[in-house]
């Protein structure tokens, strides 16, 4: 088995808002394996961007621990932090609002290569860019262009050359295809897994849209309200999901396989409840159908309910 590049120990990341403590990452725990991809998936607001810009200091954590290659980077040195800069990057949704309007192809990929003096000449920084473009599939001819004079998927090829430009070994992806046209999503992501192959790349891929982050993970994630309610290997959460809130996820996506067997939960009903100071015992309890008085006060904890595969339900296995 192979070495855990990152791993998250009781994480939290509470906003404070006139209405009291959001809890928008609660306590959660998980690792990622070198060269593998964790997909993290859930309903829009549960916290996975918070999660993931918390875990590449985009933002300072409440409390818990981030360590990276064994070392809790939440306590580390300024040196330490350009450094880490490298190796931790981010792929954001909308390549457009990431990208500086005013800065062509070359520009906005030379940039980080400058900025982190990754080369002491400029035909160093040159080459390094051109290699970059032909990695994402981007030919020279677009080198002089701007974002707005090309589509979507060509303008998150540049994303992902950018976020690639300092050779990282760990990445977030967050919702990277979500933006494009669902022609182009199947070309990024296929990009995304070659290069995670090329590089020995470890990716942490939210995504809210599940049919995506099949393919692409070896475990899935999801989370609620903050907290991380089941994990498992892809093909054990979409073959066994355990958690209620899991099952209805699954059964809201299109199963385009005739004779595919349906699974026996019903649609998601109710109201989302706030993150602000919830109320302690099971999050998604108001919206579960089978949520039970123990429900209401039973505390948060992921259990192992089988070989690596862990869910919060407190029901799980008495239902
Ligand atoms: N800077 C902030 N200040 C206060 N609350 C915030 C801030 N950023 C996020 N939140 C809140 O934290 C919670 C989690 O937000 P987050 O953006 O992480 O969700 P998400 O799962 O990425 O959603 P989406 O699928 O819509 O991108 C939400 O309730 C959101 O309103
Ligand atoms: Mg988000």
């Amino acid at each position: 088995m192979s070495e855990a590049i990152l791993e998250c120990r009781n994480l939290k990341k509470y906003f404070d808002t006139p209405r009291g403590k959001l809890h928008a990452v609660d306590d959660v725990s998980f690792s990622i394996e070198t060269g593998k991809t964790l997909g993290v998936v859930g309903e829009s607001g549960c916290g996975k961007s918070t999660l993931g810009r918390t875990i590449l200091r985009l933002l300072p954590a409440t409390s818990g621990q981030v360590l990276f290659e064994g070392r809790n980077i939440l306590e580390c040195d300024k040196k330490e932090s350009v450094e880490l800069r490298r190796k931790m990057q981010i792929v954001f949704q909308d390549p457009y609002a990431s990208l500086d309007p005013r800065k062509t192809v070359f520009q906005t990929i030379a940039e980080p290569l400058q900025f982190h003096k990754m080369y002491a000449t400029a035909d160093g920084v040159e080459a390094r860019t051109y290699e970059l473009m032909r990695t994402v599939g981007l030919t020279e001819r677009y080198a002089s262009m701007y974002p707005h004079e090309m589509d979507g998927g060509r303008r998150q090829r540049i994303g992902i050359a950018r976020a690639l430009s300092l050779n990282p070994k760990f990445v977030v992806c967050d919702e990277p295809v979500s933006a494009l046209d669902v022609s182009i999503q199947a070309q990024v992501l296929n990009l995304l897994m070659d290069l995670q192959e090329q590089m020995g790349l470890t990716y942490m891929f939210i995504t809210h849209n599940l049919s995506v982050v099949k393919h692409i993970s070896d475990e899935i994630a999801v989370m609620y309200l903050g907290q991380m309610i089941e994990r498992a290997s892809s093909r054990d959460l979409f073959a066994n999901p355990a958690h209620p809130y899991t099952k209805a996820l699954l059964a809201a996506i299109p199963m385009p396989v005739l004779g595919q067997k349906n699974l026996e939960s019903e649609a998601l009903s109710g109201e989302l409840t706030s993150p602000v100071d919830p109320k302690p015992g099971c999050r998604f309890a108001p919206r579960c159908p089978y949520a039970t008085k123990e429900c209401a006060e039973a505390p948060y904890q992921l259990r192992e309910i089988a070989p690596n595969h862990w869910c919060a339900c407190p029901m799980a296995g008495k239902l």
